[in-house]
Order: structure tokens, then C-alpha cells, then sequence
């Protein structure tokens, strides 16, 4: 059987050798608390590049220290960040693989030591910090974090950059009228409350022309909250600004944790897919590589984002690659295994 799992795909200048993508995942690991790469990390994503990914996008990474999740996050809000993203990216491209960095701000969903920020002053939690209104010029600085962050993504060569506008955090606080309040040009309807991820995409694309990603939550399982027509409308306007891929995850916006099942959020991507015509990417309990399969043969989406399977698995491709009949290259060094 022809795979289409395994075909190439290409955004803008760069090629995709399949359509399979480590999803970003938090590893908590740069223990100096300084955001700098660790040799943990080294490791952990050039094995899952070894493990032919065609896309290994790595962790949600901070563009402010006040951005991260917590003191073990990755950092790029400065340049000393840079020469460790560097060595990521040769481990990775060593093996053909491709690679791309998250960039993040947690808002309201720090946990650290220091004053945090977000669209609004209202807790996720009731035992969490109550974050300080964002003022204007927090704004600004923010956003122009996210464009030194870029140029750094570029230094660091990296292929693509994601935005983390999923899960609740800044810039799904802005989209979210759960955690968007304010009465300025960056809250109130659902064009302003865009306003902020517009302008982080335009001064973005000032110092980086590579394939732009947004990730979403695209269910906030709120009545009250964004629905599926206003992310198809966020769709029609990242692809005006350029945007290549949205990748449609879903929930962290408030504290609600609704089942899961394999798939889960698959119906996502295809609705945005098929009716806002942008590529999407899928993720979600997608487990086995007649799974993805399916969902990219049938055009309900391009890429597929795999996450703790590949932490069971770093060789997770060649195993859906077993299961497709596809016979991989893979690494050199592991033919005498691997055929
Ligand atoms: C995650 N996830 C996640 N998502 C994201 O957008 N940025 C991140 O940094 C993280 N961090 C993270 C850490 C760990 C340990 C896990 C398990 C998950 C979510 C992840 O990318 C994915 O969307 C979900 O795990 C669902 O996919 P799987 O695991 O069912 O394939």
C-alpha cells in the first residue's frame, strides 16, 4: 500500500520527510534555572530524530523569564540561549529530521517566584497568583519578546516556529473570553481579542521568513467560551497573515478535564481543515500508524503530532512504518536491525 503517512510535505522552503511530529512537551529539565540547554535534552531529541520523525518540534520554550511555566522551563529570552537550541538542532538534523521550537508565555499559568502577567487579573485557580493586568506597554514588550525570540529561532537554526496559542496560556488567555476582560483594542470582541496574536504573527514575520505554526485549543468546554466558529474565523485570519499550519489541540483554558478516547480531538483539525482550507495538524491519543493513517489518506489533516507515545517509543515511526509495510532507510548505523 502506498503510504501517505510517509509521503514528503512542504511549507514554504521546507520539506517534511513524512508527516509525522514529535509534539512539544515540557521536560522541566534545564535545572540551572536559567532556561539553558541541558544534556538531557541533546539526547532526548536527537533519539527521536534517530527515530525518523519528520518534524521534531522541541518544548514550549519561554520568551520572557516570566513566561515559563516553571523554573525548569527552556528559555529563549536571551541570547545566551542560543548556542545550546544550536546543538538541539545539529542532533536532529543529523538525521534528516526537520525541527521546530515552540515559543511560549505561561500568563496566568506561571508558577514561579515573581510577579506574572496576563490579559486579565484573574486566577486559574483559586490557590493560584492573581496575575497583574497587562498594561499596554506590557503589551508591547511582550510582543516584541516574541519577535527577539524568533531571530534567535533563526540564529539557533531552527526550520519552523510554533506559537503556543493553545492550553490556556497569553495568547489563549487573549483569544479566550473566559480570561480576556479587558475594555481596550485587545479585548471585547473576537477581532480584538485576535489583536494580540496579529500583532506577535506581523512583528514575528519582521526578522523570520520560515513556516509559521500556530497551536490552539480549538474546545475550551465552556459555553461561555470560544466555539468552533470563532476558531474557524482565527483560521481565516492566520492564513491571511501567513500562517502554514494550525495545530489543533484543545482544553487548559480553565480548569476542566474532560474525557479522552483515541482521536480525540482529531474532529478539530478536520473541521478547520476542510472548512477554513488551511492545513491543520492533528494530535491527540494518536497511537498507532493505521491511526494516522487514516487521518492524513482521508484529508482530515497533514501533519500528525504524536507526544507520550514517542516518550514510550523514540522509534515510534518505525513501528507505524511495520504496520504500514513501509520500509524506512532509518539511521545508517541501525540497518543491520531495523531491515
Ligand atoms: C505536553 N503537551 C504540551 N503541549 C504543548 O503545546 N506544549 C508543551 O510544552 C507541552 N508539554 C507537554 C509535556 C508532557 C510531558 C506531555 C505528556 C504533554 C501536550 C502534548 O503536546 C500533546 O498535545 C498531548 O499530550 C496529547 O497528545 P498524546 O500524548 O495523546 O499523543
Amino acid at each position: 500500500m502506498e503510504s501517505s503517512l510517509f509521503s514528503p510535505i512542504t511549507f514554504g522552503k521546507v520539506t517534511l520527510k513524512n508527516r509525522i511530529a514529535m509534539s512539544p512537551m515540557c521536560m522541566y529539565s534545564s535545572h540551572t534555572e536559567d532556561g539553558v540547554v541541558a544534556p538531557f535534552h541533546l539526547a532526548h531529541y536527537e533519539s527521536r530524530a534517530a527515530g525518523q520523525a519528520g518534524l521534531i518540534m522541541i518544548e514550549a520554550t519561554a520568551i520572557l523569564p516570566e513566561g515559563r511555566i516553571s523554573p525548569q522551563d527552556l528559555g529563549i529570552w536571551s541570547d545566551d540561549h542560543v548556542s545550546g537550541l544550536q546543538q538541539i538542532n545539529e542532533g536532529i538534523h543529523r538525521h534528516g529530521a526537520r525541527s521546530a521550537i515552540q515559543l511560549g508565555h505561561a500568563g496566568r499559568k506561571a508558577i514561579l517566584d515573581e510577579d506574572i502577567y496576563a490579559p486579565s487579573p484573574i486566577p486559574f485557580k483559586e490557590d493560584m497568583e492573581t496575575p497583574n493586568e497587562m498594561t499596554t506597554s506590557d503589551i508591547k514588550r511582550t510582543i516584541q519578546a516574541f519577535k527577539e525570540a524568533a531571530r534567535r529561532s533563526k540564529e539557533a537554526h531552527f526550520d519552523i516556529i510554533e506559537l503556543h496559542g493553545a492550553h490556556g496560556y497569553l495568547i489563549s488567555q487573549f483569544l479566550s473570553p473566559l480570561t480576556n476582560k479587558r475594555t481596550d483594542e485587545y479585548g471585547g470582541d473576537r477581532a480584538s481579542r485576535f489583536r494580540f496574536l496579529e500583532e506577535v504573527i506581523e512583528e514575528v514575520k519582521t526578522t523570520w521568513d520560515g513556516p509559521i505554526f500556530v497551536r490552539i485549543s480549538a474546545n475550551e468546554h465552556d459555553v461561555n467560551g470560544n466555539q468552533m466558529e470563532d476558531f474557524l474565523y482565527y483560521a481565516e485570519r492566520m492564513k491571511v497573515l501567513g500562517v502554514e499550519l494550525i495545530d489543533c489541540s484543545s482544553g487548559g483554558v480553565v480548569p476542566v478535564r474532560p474525557e479522552v478516547y483515541p482521536g480525540y480531538q482529531l474532529q478539530y483539525a478536520d473541521q478547520i481543515r476542510n472548512q477554513a482550507d488551511i492545513a491543520t495538524g492533528a494530535v491527540g491519543m494518536i497511537t498507532s500508524g493505521l491511526q494516522a493513517e487514516e487521518a492524513i489518506r482521508n484529508k482530515r489533516a497533514d501533519l500528525i503530532f504524536v507526544a507520550r507515545a514517542m516518550l514510550r517509543n523514540p522509534y515510534w515511526p518505525k513501528a507505524a512504518a511495520d504496520e504500514l509495510g513501509v520500509e524506512l532507510e532509518g539511521p545508517e548505523q541501525y540497518k543491520r536491525g531495523w531491515l
